[in-house]
């Protein structure tokens, strides 16, 4: 996306004292992924060259967590600060003719587009600020040092603050703790997220001073180092300041996970899906609906799930990882995860399908039901108090209540497979390994340890018994042991 040469380093050092946590602050999750991926995946929209992640604190954790392919990490043992952190990836960019996107990786709202047109903006500046038409081919303004992301926030407290001089440029950037009352009062702040060119970068690098109120090697600090030779670094106001906020504790890890799931939710709404009471329904970024879904109160979806056309997902539901066909209804409070869900099937209320399931078109799956890696075909009912574990059903069976596959014998599981058309009376124990034919019926209550052959019935079960005016008989013998 960007055609200009430009390695990207995202900051992922510190520890994040303020989240007063044994996890380092970039893995704290927001919409169940870790605050940084949202950064990484930014930044790797714009495909930069190279993709250089600073860690240091707790690095194995950070390393392991973060799936990015090609990404190379970079170790800073002591954390001294930002401009320490790029300091220490320097090496990267020495002789390099082109330029340097850092990003701090704590700011998971940015977006791959703001990236883009950042890196427009610096071409814009680059090449024609200044120069005449003619000979803009291949003409660098070298004057130009590079550009800051900047917004106005409505509280800009705790972020650094962006002194400008009359023709836009930065002077400097005022950490908090530095700043005088009156520069306090400037709003427009620093996202931390900056474009140099590289060889201007690389040397002001060297200049740091760590002479400040928190006695860091502040990174903004090359902005003023580099203005005092003549190289000015401009701002790009962007207008939707959420994209920059930073995630120092808890609080805020909340606002940014709120703000992502509103865009989230703002995104489906407008592509076809009804949310009901949409403040209280969570949406992670690999989620897809297609059109007339429609989402009640304090659903959760999560991971990769895809919810085809007129599904209805009733109030407090989960489903992870799952796929839901077209025209099926969720009832409340079911949970569904790595599972699959075909057209027009009816699940829950208070269902539980989990680990592989495949639930066939139309079928039924009722209150209180556990289906787990089973496979259930077609108009199969299983409507109440079940548990079908590592099982294969066929089409048009009928579960009775409370039905259960024995399919753990303390060491093995165990397979139980169900016939086309079979008809499981209620309180059926099935053993596993057990096979129940084509239209065989078993009787209320039966334990079936053995394979049922088609159309046969399999009843085990005691005569029952009638003992005439045992009531009478019960009430004497207690009147006698008073
Ligand atoms: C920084 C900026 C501030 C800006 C804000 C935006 C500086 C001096 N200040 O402040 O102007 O408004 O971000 O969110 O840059 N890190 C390292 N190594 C270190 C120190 C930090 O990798 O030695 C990483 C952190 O893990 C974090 C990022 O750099 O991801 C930013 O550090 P943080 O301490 O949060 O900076 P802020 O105080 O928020
Ligand atoms: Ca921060």
């Amino acid at each position: 996306m960007i055609d200009f040469p430009l390695v990207a380093v995202v900051l992922a050092a510190g520890k994040g004292t303020r989240f007063k946590s044994e996890k380092p602050k970039v893995l704290h999750t927001v919409l169940g992924k870790p605050m940084i991926w949202y950064t990484l995946y930014s930044v790797r929209w714009i495909k930069p060259q190279k993709t250089l992640i600073v860690v240091g604190h707790k690095k194995e954790e950070v390393i392991n967590a973060i799936d990015c392919d090609g990404c190379q990490f970079v170790y800073q043992e002591q954390q001294l600060g930002t401009g320490h952190a790029v300091y220490t990836a320097r090496e990267h960019f020495k002789d390099f003719d082109g330029y340097v996107l850092i990003v701090n990786g704590d700011t998971p709202l940015i977006r791959g587009e703001t990236l883009h047109n950042a890196g427009e903006f610096l071409k814009a500046l680059v090449r024609y600020e200044g120069a005449n038409l003619e000979n803009y081919r291949g003409y660098r303004n070298k004057s130009v040092a590079g550009i800051v992301i900047t917004a106005r926030l409505p509280s800009p407290y705790g972020y650094g603050r962006i002194i400008k001089d009359k023709d836009h440029r930065v002077v400097k950037i005022v950490e908090e703790k530095d700043a005088t009352p009156e520069e306090k009062q400037i709003n427009e702040v620093n996202s931390g997220i900056y474009i140099f060119y590289a060889p201007y970068l690389y040397q002001a690098l060297e200049k740091l001073e760590n002479n400040n109120a928190q006695k860091e090697y502040y990174l903004t600090d090359v902005i003023d180092i580099l203005r005092q030779e003549g190289k000015y670094t401009y701002t790009l106001e962007i207008p939707d300041y959420t994209e920059i906020l930073g995630v120092n504790d808890r609080l805020q890890l909340a606002g940014v996970e709120n703000i992502l799931k509103e865009r989230y939710i703002t995104f489906w709404a407008l592509n076809g899906t009804t949310f009901h009471n949409p403040q209280s329904i969570w949406i992670e970024f690999d989620v897809d609906l297609s059109k007339d879904v429609e989402i009640y109160q304090n659903v959760m979806l999560q991971g990769k799930t895809f919810i085809d056309e007129g599904t209805v997902i009733e109030a407090n539901c989960i489903i992870k990882n799952s796929k839901i066909g077209k025209n099926v209804r969720i009832l409340a409070n079911s949970y569904i995860e790595d599972s699959e869900i075909k057209d027009g099937a009816v699940v829950g209320p208070f269902a539980r399908i989990r680990n592989n399931a495949v639930i066939g078109e139309e079928a039924v799956i009722g209150n209180f039901v556990e289906i787990k890696n089973s496979i259930i075909g077609k108009r199969t009912n299983a409507r109440h108090l079940t548990y079908l574990g590592d099982a294969e059903i066929g089409e048009d069976v009928n579960i009775g209540a409370g039905t259960i596959t024995c399919n753990y014998d303390g060491f093995k599981k165990h397979k139980t497979i169900i016939k086309d058309r079979a008809f499981i009376g209620s309180d059926t124990m099935l053993v596993a390994p057990v096979v129940i034919g084509e239209e065989a019926i078993t009787g209320s209550g039966s334990v079936i340890t053995k394979d049922v052959p088609d159309k046969a019935l399999a009843i085990e079960r005691n005569q029952q018994k009638i003992i005439e005016n045992y009531a009478e008989k019960r009430k004497k013998k207690y009147e006698k042991k008073d």
